[in-house]
C-alpha cells in the first residue's frame, strides 16, 4: 500500500523559519489575547465576537421543523401518539436523521471502494472490495428500513428535517475526505471510522427511543441493524490498526 507519511519539503512548521517566528511573537505580544466568549467579566466592547456571536444566538430560529404528517393515517398516528403523551416529532426526527446518515454512508462506502480499487489494498485484507460491497449493500437497506418504518407511522420519508439537517452539515468533512483524490486508504478509514462511530451511537439513541415511546416492533428491527453496524466500526477500526502500525514498521 502507498505510505501515507512521507518526509517531504512541508514549511507550515515554525522551526522552518525562526526569524518570521520571532516577529510573529511580537506582533501577538502586543496586541495581546483574543478575548473570547468565556470572558463573560469583560465589557461588551472589549469582546466584540462573543457580543455578536450572542446576538446571532439570541435572534436565530431554529433549524427548520418536522412537517405535519401529509396524510390521513400520518395525522391519525400522530394524534393517538399525542394522546398518549408521547411527541411524534422527536421520533420522526431522529428517524429522518438516521435516513440521511444511512443514504450518505452508501456513497461514503461507493467512494471508498472507488479509491480502494485504485490501490492496492492486499495488506490490509484480501477481500476489502467484497467487504466494502457488502457494508455499501447494507447501508442501503438500512435506508430502506428507516424510509419503511416511517412510511409506518405516516411521516414523509422525502422530507428533511432539522435534525438530518444538522447531520448533514456535519458529517461533510467525511465525504470531502474520502472523495479528495490526493488522501489515502488509511486517511479515508480513518474518516469513515468518524461516520461509523457516530452512526452506532445514532442506532443506539434511535433503538432506546423506540422502545420509550411504545414502538417495540420498530425497535427490534433496528436491533438487527445495530449488529450490523457493530461489524462495520469493528472492521473499519481493525483495517485502520493494521494499516497504519504495518506503515510503522
Ligand atoms: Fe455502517
Amino acid at each position: 500500500m502507498e505510505p501515507t507519511s512521507q518526509m517531504g519539503m512541508n514549511r507550515t512548521g515554525a522551526q522552518m523559519s525562526p526569524m518570521d517566528t520571532e516577529k510573529m511573537e511580537r506582533y501577538s505580544e502586543s496586541m495581546g489575547p483574543d478575548v473570547g466568549i468565556d470572558d463573560m467579566n469583560a465589557p461588551a466592547e472589549a469582546q466584540p465576537a462573543a457580543e455578536l456571536r450572542a446576538q446571532y444566538i439570541d435572534e436565530a430560529h431554529l433549524v427548520g421543523s418536522v412537517p405535519l404528517p401529509g396524510t390521513v393515517k400520518g395525522a391519525m398516528s400522530t394524534t393517538m401518539d399525542k394522546l398518549t403523551g408521547n411527541r411524534p416529532e422527536v421520533l420522526i426526527d431522529k428517524l429522518g436523521e438516521r435516513l440521511a446518515f444511512e443514504r450518505q454512508g452508501t456513497r461514503l462506502y461507493e467512494l471508498m471502494m472507488a479509491k480502494c480499487r485504485e490501490m492496492d489494498t492486499s495488506a490490509l485484507d484480501p477481500d476489502v472490495l467484497s467487504t466494502l460491497s457488502h457494508f455499501r449493500d447494507e447501508e442501503a437497506e438500512h435506508f430502506a428500513l428507516v424510509d419503511e418504518s416511517m412510511r409506518a407511522l405516516g411521516a414523509d420519508p422525502t422530507a428533511m428535517t432539522p435534525c438530518a439537517d444538522v447531520a448533514a452539515v456535519a458529517s461533510m468533512g467525511v465525504l470531502q475526505a474520502i472523495a479528495d483524490p490526493r488522501t489515502t486508504v488509511p486517511q479515508c478509514l480513518n474518516a469513515l471510522l468518524t461516520a461509523e462511530m457516530t452512526d452506532n451511537a445514532g442506532w443506539e439513541l434511535l433503538i432506546k427511543l423506540a422502545d420509550s415511546t411504545g414502538h417495540t416492533e420498530m425497535a427490534d428491527k433496528f436491533r438487527q441493524a445495530l449488529i450490523e453496524e457493530n461489524e462495520h466500526m469493528a472492521t473499519i477500526k481493525q483495517w485502520l490498526e493494521r494499516a497504519v502500525v504495518t506503515e510503522a514498521s
